[in-house]
């Protein structure tokens, strides 16, 4: 195999500490050094100006096969997390059929070993079907491959049934990741209950939806002293009670999506229209909901403060004519891999981005124990490289985008923060240089 040299960067490496000028040497598909390359081995990247860090790490993201291909297939998902900057993509398990058994779990591994660009690590259900009646096979998903449980989209409703889901995981040393949505409280409901769903006519999810699966998920943690990941914290008050639950030494951690650190419910107003009409933007239509401007404050700052651990994408890819409708028939979720750095740079400094892009989100879910060495520039770690321009500005235009879902409410915004090239493995899997 090739050896790549990334020359002359500022190397931003936060798992090391490293934030310093220097070469990256990826020999044999693996790092084999950080520092002043006598010469320059292989093949030679000038990342002068740029920032060179860890390839990112997506705890959260919905690759849609098998089932919903004209959605997203693995092989499109893989190639938008690379233009993203992402090496590593943890695939949630609603898909059709769900990933709910070892077969399920073996295709998703199969089927990225023979497509994908980058690699992919499956999460497994936490309940056959994703259905909220049976526990799945913990153990035979665990040792299948999954590196979590969750039966995301939709919430374990039961807390008789996630009381044990933590029992059985704690003991497979592995999260569940938590959608906390309360079912009574959320039904019906398209966007975030406030003013804005007033305005429109439409039916409101409120912030207690998901405070109140917050409190009784950090509850039943403590309670069984096994970890809960809270996906897609999106409320003042969620990062209140997870930020009080630390402090209690609570085994819980929690991830933002970079939606809910830069947008608020005003974007179902504003989207794109003509003549100055109500926009109602299917395109801003996301579970859960964009809120408000005083909850994006307190995301960033539980964000910053530690209370919320990482950043997760939430990348949510859907088909044109799933978006192209009426708001209450459309389906929820933003394709997120490749605005994920930009707009998470609209909220929070570079530094701070990438910590919660790399060493954050590996630690989060302890996928050091599946990949050792991810996130980091660790000598011997995969050979995962981003390559960055965090001035470069681009205009978003989603037809360009890797992914089949052009599902975006940023369509023709101007952000900051380009993904010049991408490595994985030693290989290079996106160049825009
Ligand atoms: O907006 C969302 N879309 N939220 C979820 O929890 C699920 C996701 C999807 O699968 O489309």
């Amino acid at each position: 195999m090739n050896d790549i040299t990334v020359r002359g960067g500022r190397v931003l490496d936060p798992a090391n500490g490293i934030d310093a000028v220097a070469d990256v040497i990826v020999r044999d598909g693996v790092i084999a050094e950080v520092g002043k390359a006598a010469k320059a081995p292989g093949d030679v990247i000038d990342a002068s100006g740029l920032v060179v860090c860890p390839g990112f790490v997506d705890v959260h993201a919905h690759l849609r096969e098998p089932g919903f291909e004209h959605k997203e297939t693995v092989e499109t998902g893989t190639r938008a997390a690379a233009r993203g900057g992402f090496t590593t993509v943890c695939a949630m398990p609603n898909t059709e059929p769900p990933t709910d058994s070892a077969g399920a779990v073996e295709f998703v591994l199969r089927t990225a070993a023979a497509k994908g660009v980058v690699r992919v690590l499956p999460i497994g259900c936490v309940t056959k079907g994703r259905a909220g009646h049976d526990l799945a096979e913990l153990a035979e998903l665990s040792a299948a491959g999954a590196v979590a449980f969750s039966d995301d989209g939709a919430p374990v409703a039961d807390a008789a049934l996630m009381r044990r889901a933590l029992e059985y995981a704690g003991m497979l040393q592995t999260p569940v990741i938590d959608h906390a949505e309360e079912p009574a409280l959320a039904a019906g409901g398209v966007m975030h209950e406030g003013w804005v769903s007033t305005r429109l006519g439409l039916r409101g999810v409120p912030a207690a939806a998901e405070e109140s699966f917050v409190a009784r998920d950090i509850a039943l943690a403590q309670a069984t002293g096994s970890r809960v990941h809270l996906a897609h914290v999106s409320t003042a008050g969620s990062v209140e009670l997870v930020r009080a639950a630390k402090a209690r030494g609570a085994p819980v951690t929690a991830e933002v999506t970079p939606h809910h650190l830069a947008l608020t419910h005003e974007a179902v107003l504003t989207g794109p229209t003509e003549g100055g009409a109500l926009a109602y933007d299917t395109n801003a239509k996301v579970n859960p909901p964009l809120r408000t401007p005083e909850d994006v404050a307190a995301c960033v700052a539980g964000l910053l403060d530690g209370t919320i651990d990482c950043i997760a994408t939430d990348h949510a890819p859907h088909a044109t004519q799933d978006k192209l409708c009426e708001f209450d028939a459309a389906a929820m979720g933003i394709s997120g891999l490749e605005t994920a750095l930009a707009l998470s740079l609209t909220a929070i400094p570079l530094e701070a981005a990438v910590e919660r892009l790399t060493a954050a989100p590996a630690a989060t879910l302890g996928l050091e124990r599946h990949v050792p060495g991810i996130g980091s520039l660790s000598k011997g770690a995969p050979g995962d490289v981003a390559i960055i321009d965090p001035e470069g500005e681009w205009t978003v235009e989603p037809e360009t985008f890797a992914s089949l879902g052009k599902n975006t409410p940023l369509t023709g915004r101007t952000l900051k923060g380009r993904v010049v090239a991408t490595v994985y493995a030693g290989k290079v899997v996106h160049d825009a240089r």
